[in-house]
């Protein structure tokens, strides 16, 4: 199959689960099932639970990687909710649609949040139980890289540094743990379900982690040059909250290249990688090339 093919065939398989697993609109209260819904259900690249899906089926393991890929999509999505409080980014559009706080009002947004990050758990412990090294594996990774010392951890540093310029190290920080955390995160998971050795399980790791980072570089040339209508989100805050970012520290064309370069980086740890791996190199270059 080519990549695009590919790439269309996780995302509707993506999309149809989103609509099996989460519950039901009409559950008792259905406004915060109608709020996880809408922000589930806006759209979106399904970045993270594509990887999860691809990553798993590079390795022989039977285990079924859907919801473990559905979990880690709730839990982005979660994140992104948060993020576009009005207290974080104070962004009104989200995937092409008015954010959560906008749509519903801030106190559904914030426990819409707090639902979806519980309901990813709630997800693996339900499907997953009967393996229960599995489980405690996928628990382990996904509550590690969730929380105060990675995504939240690069979230706070990323408010804090808002107004003052900051250090390389310190923008690294934050693209490593806000952003890059989660994509190794998705990958390794991926590994745990296709029972990929500890060796495999770093390069995944790896291979996430420069993609992330280039992932990052990208979403901030985009905030610098692209348009809401292409993005599907607001352009142009982090100018205006005055955050350090790549295309601040070291301008459009420079960024580009360093995104390449962690691109080509991650190209590489594919071949230390077993089954066809065709579809997680045309992702990386896609990944770099993307438009929104
Ligand atoms: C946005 O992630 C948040 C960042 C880490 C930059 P995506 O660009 O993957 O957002 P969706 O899931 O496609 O909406
Ligand atoms: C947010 O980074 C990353 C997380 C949500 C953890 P950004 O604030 O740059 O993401 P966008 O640009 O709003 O999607
Ligand atoms: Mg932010
Ligand atoms: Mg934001
Ligand atoms: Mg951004």
């Amino acid at each position: 199959m080519e990549f695009k093919e590919k790439l269309r065939a996780y995302q509707s398989q993506v999309e149809s689960a989103i609509g099996e697993y989460l519950p039901a609109e009409g559950t008792r209260p259905s406004r915060i099932h109608q709020a996880m819904r809408y922000s589930m259900q806006a759209g979106g690249k399904r970045l993270r639970p594509v990887l999860v899906l691809s990553a798993a089926e590079l390795f022989a393991g039977k285990t079924d990687p859907t919801p473990a890929a559905i979990a880690v999509e709730c839990l982005h999505t979660y994140s992104l909710i948060h993020d576009d409080l009005p207290s974080i980014d104070n962004a009104d559009l989200r995937r092409g649609a008015a954010t959560s706080h906008k749509q519903f009002d801030e106190a559904t947004a914030v426990l819409a949040g707090d639902a979806l990050l519980t309901y990813a758990f709630q997800l693996i412990a339900r499907h997953y139980k009967s393996q229960p090294s599995l489980c405690a594996g996928l628990v382990s990774e996904l509550s590690e890289t969730a929380g105060s010392e990675r995504l939240i951890g690069g979230q706070v540093e990323d408010i804090l540094g808002e107004g003052a310029p900051l250090s390389e190290d310190t923008l690294n920080f934050i693209h490593l743990n806000k952003t890059s955390a989660l994509i190794e995160c998705c990958l390794v998971m991926g590994g745990i379900i296709g029972e990929a050795s500890d060796a495999q399980r770093d390069t995944l790791r790896a291979f996430g982690r420069e993609i992330g980072i280039a992932f990052q570089i990208i979403d901030d040339i985009l905030d610098a040059t692209s348009d809401a209508e292409t993005l599907g989100k607001n352009t142009g805050s982090d100018a205006e909250l005055e955050k350090t970012t790549y295309v601040k520290l070291h301008g459009l064309q420079r960024s580009r290249d360093i995104a390449h370069q962690r691109t080509q980086k991650a190209i590489q740890l594919c071949q230390s990688l077993p089954g066809d791996t065709s579809f997680l190199v045309g992702l990386a270059s896609y990944l770099e090339n993307r438009i929104r």
